[in-house]
């Protein structure tokens, strides 16, 4: 289990059943899916916030269909290392990722979290052994120096809050596109293609780079597996329809996946 602490107060949570508590008395009820949601309604930054239903469910067919599972293995092989006995997976969407790292850290407390709930729903039919919070990774809710280990793919987190929950010794891993992933990709759907931004623009204080690697292959994928990458990206609403379109008749031979993995270790 995780060192939760209460949203309000930051006092530490236990739990009576399904039933969650601090000393001041604030009080979450589990839900019978199996998340808690700990997203206080003034910490959200829009009535429904994160991905859309579209955008899940395009990802989940296309994680599921395998085609980023080396990434995923990757990422279980990156953190196996570490040993961790508690571990958090920030903006961790529908939970592939982190329901693959279960098999790779058996006896490891497991926590994913995310700001959109439709997100933690999907994630709860994956597994009943990771605790599935409904949070902001701006204000995670575990105690200060409390995770072994944190990881984020393709979204956002807190360096302030990776310092703060992280015990000294303790490692996140940053998982975001390099410059040319999916390049040819973004080349037909666009007329111009906009530079991917640094993973890391910034490194603060107390956190090292210990491991700095680009994990590329090829996809060759079939229409609808085109169609659910499309969808599961800002591509799906941002580029022209009828270029979303000419590509799925076309079909993408040369795509390559090009995964930016970064582990830095709190100092
Ligand atoms: C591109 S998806 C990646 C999901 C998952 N890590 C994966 O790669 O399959 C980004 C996720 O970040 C979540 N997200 C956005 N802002 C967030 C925040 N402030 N705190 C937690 N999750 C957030 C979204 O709801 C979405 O599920």
């Amino acid at each position: 289990m995780l060192d939760l602490i209460c949203p309000q107060c930051r006092e530490p949570l236990t739990a009576t059943e399904r039933n969650w508590r601090c000393a001041n008395g604030h009080s979450y009820d589990q839900a019978r899916q199996g998340y808690l949601n700990l997203l206080l309604v003034q910490h959200k930054n829009s009535r429904q916030p994160g991905d859309t239903p579209t955008m899940l469910a395009c990802r989940q067919a296309f994680l599921d269909a395998g085609h980023y599972q080396p990434v995923s293995d990757e990422i279980n092989r990156l953190i196996a290392e570490l040993a961790p006995r508690t571990l958090l997976d920030m903006g961790c969407g529908e939970g592939y990722y982190t329901h693959r790292l279960t098999a790779a850290l058996p006896g490891t407390a497991i926590g994913g979290l995310d700001i959109s709930k439709d997100a933690v729903l999907k994630a709860c039919r994956r597994s009943r052994d990771i605790q599935w919070l409904v949070a902001s990774s701006a204000r995670l809710p575990v105690a200060d120096a409390s995770l072994d280990a944190a990881l984020c793919v393709f979204s956002p987190w807190s360096w302030d809050e990776c310092l703060r929950s992280l015990r000294p010794g303790g490692h996140v891993l940053l998982v975001g596109p390099d410059a040319d992933h999916l390049l040819s990709l973004r080349a037909k759907l666009y007329d111009s293609v906009h530079p991917t931004p640094e993973l890391i623009k910034q490194l603060p204080e107390g956190l090292r780079i210990v491991n700095d690697q680009v994990l590329r292959y090829a996809l060759d994928l079939k229409p609808a597996d085109l169609a659910s990458l499309i969808g599961m990206t800002p591509h799906g609403f941002r580029s022209r329809p009828e270029r979303q379109q000419a590509l799925l008749e076309t079909g993408l031979p040369e795509l390559e996946v090009a995964m930016r993995m970064v582990l830095l270790q709190r100092c």
